[in-house]
């Protein structure tokens, strides 16, 4: 009995040892198994980064905005000036007779990652079925003339085409049922100056809190990119309540930047109402600075970006003619429309666009009236430094543009 309860005592110990061993060999095995799944998702992470098949990931903590330029004339330009069947004359420097050709090999480099590279074919099947619609002033549509660039050579010629419409203008891709427009409204509202061809008025009057007539052309876009602030530049608006021709309209001069928070309620609003949030990716393009005091960068004063063929380096430069109260009331905008569940994303490109005194223009573009005596023999006289040379600056615009579509 004693020796069977031994041996009952003996095997419950060694049961009992059993079930140790067991216990033991489960925690190693779990410490073992978090040990590698720890392991093997740092390597995954790892992964992510150095591979960017998780770009959205790197994107959402990057700050894309500030960095630097690069020379790199092995990559850059994405596209070239000639080949472009969409080529603006008023962009197209090279065309016009601009000799110093560098501003076409600059890279934006962000601080903390990479762009991705930008590829046209997988851009136009994200854009299939859908439209792209830009919608502002003539440095939107600069941009505008870029993305067709940077997309058009990998579509064959009789699979594209350009047609304008009043205000819009449209370049189709027939295989991918794709479009990319643009749309001309100076000041998003309604004004005096919305005629695409004819808008250069010496009065300028503005609807502040009209959008309707502009906004059904592009409400059922897919990705919206707006701007407006170059038309702004002056330090009063005259508003009109009632319509244009209207006996009883009403107008008023308003402050500039009062009259600017007005209109881009009135845009927001519509924004909120009329766009459908799920489908619909909203941007923001900030302003696009000038360059046309040379003593910004220490140079004579009566000069401007006529002749300049380097970017600043000065890290953080701003010239004068960016005003960032401007900036603060489209962000203050865009930060309600948040509170609304509206999400539109600034492309921050005003600071990486003000190192860039030598991508302007100047005087290498198709002038509209011919030049006086005096014109030629000052050329800085007639220089344009608002718009850009492309392929150049904008390029980056749409690189950026293009790192948030695929985000
Ligand atoms: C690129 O720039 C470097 C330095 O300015 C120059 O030596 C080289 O010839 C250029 N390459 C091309 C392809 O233009
Ligand atoms: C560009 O995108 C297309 C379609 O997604 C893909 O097949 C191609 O390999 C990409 N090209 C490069 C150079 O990454
Ligand atoms: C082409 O795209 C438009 C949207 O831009 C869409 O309404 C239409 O149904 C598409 N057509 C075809 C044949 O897919
Ligand atoms: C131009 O746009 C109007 C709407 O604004 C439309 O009714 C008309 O059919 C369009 N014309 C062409 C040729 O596409
Ligand atoms: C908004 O777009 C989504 C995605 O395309 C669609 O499923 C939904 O029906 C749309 N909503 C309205 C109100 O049209
Ligand atoms: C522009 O550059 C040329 C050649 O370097 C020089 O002769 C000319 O004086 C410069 N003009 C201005 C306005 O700086
Ligand atoms: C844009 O970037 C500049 C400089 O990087 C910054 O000062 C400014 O606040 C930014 N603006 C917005 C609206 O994010």
């Amino acid at each position: 009995m004693a020796k069977k309860h031994y041996l009952g005592l003996a095997i419950l110990g060694l049961r009992n040892r059993f079930h140790s061993l067991i216990a033991i060999l489960v925690a190693v095995f779990v410490v073992v198994t978090i040990y590698i799944a720890g392991k093997s998702t740092w390597l995954f992470k790892d992964l992510i980064i150095t591979t960017r098949t998780g770009y959205s990931d790197s994107l959402s903590r990057c700050d894309l905005f500030s960095g630097k330029w690069v020379f790199d004339n092995s990559t850059y330009p994405l596209y070239s000036e000639k080949q472009c069947s969409f080529m603006s004359d008023q962009l197209a420097c090279e065309k016009f007779g601009r000799k110093d050709l560098s501003y076409q090999n600059w890279r934006w480099q962000p601080n903390q990652c990479d762009l991705p590279r930008f590829n046209a074919t997988a851009l136009l099947g994200r854009l299939r079925g859908k439209r792209l619609v830009f919608v502002g002033d003539s440095l939107n549509r600069g941009q505008w003339v870029s993305m067709v660039c940077l997309v058009e050579s990998v579509v064959p010629q009789p699979l594209k085409s350009m047609q304008t419409n009043g205000s819009l203008i449209t370049f189709r891709a027939t295989e991918y049922n794709a479009t990319i427009e643009f749309y001309w409204a100076p000041l998003l509202v309604e004004s005096n100056s919305d005629d695409p061809v004819n808008h250069r008025l010496p009065d300028r009057i503005v609807r502040a809190q009209a959008i309707e007539k502009h906004a059904i052309h592009w409400t059922d876009a897919d990705i919206l990119v707006f701007n407006s602030y170059l038309w702004w530049r002056r330090p009063k608006m005259k508003v009109l309540w009632g319509s244009f021709g209207s006996p009883n309209g009403m107008y008023k001069e308003i402050e500039m930047l009062r009259s600017y928070e007005m209109a881009l309620k009135t845009w927001s609003d519509w924004l909120e109402i009329h766009v459908n949030h799920t489908k619909t990716q909203l941007f923001f393009v900030s302003m696009s600075p000038t360059h046309f005091w040379a003593d910004e960068w220490g140079m004579p004063k009566e000069g401007n970006c006529y002749n300049e063929t380097k970017p600043i380096t000065e890290d953080g430069y701003r010239g004068r003619g960016s005003d960032p109260k401007m900036m603060r009331v489209v962000k203050t905008a865009i930060d309600e429309l948040k509170t609304k569940g509206v999400n539109v994303k600034i492309l921050n490109i005003t600071q990486l666009s003000e190192y860039r005194k030598e991508g302007h223009p100047s005087i290498y573009r198709k002038q509209w009236e011919p030049l006086t005596r005096d014109q030629i023999l000052n050329p800085s006289s007639y220089s344009d430094c608002i718009h850009w040379c492309l392929p150049g600056v904008p390029d980056a615009w749409n690189e950026l543009l293009y790192a948030y579509i695929f985000s």
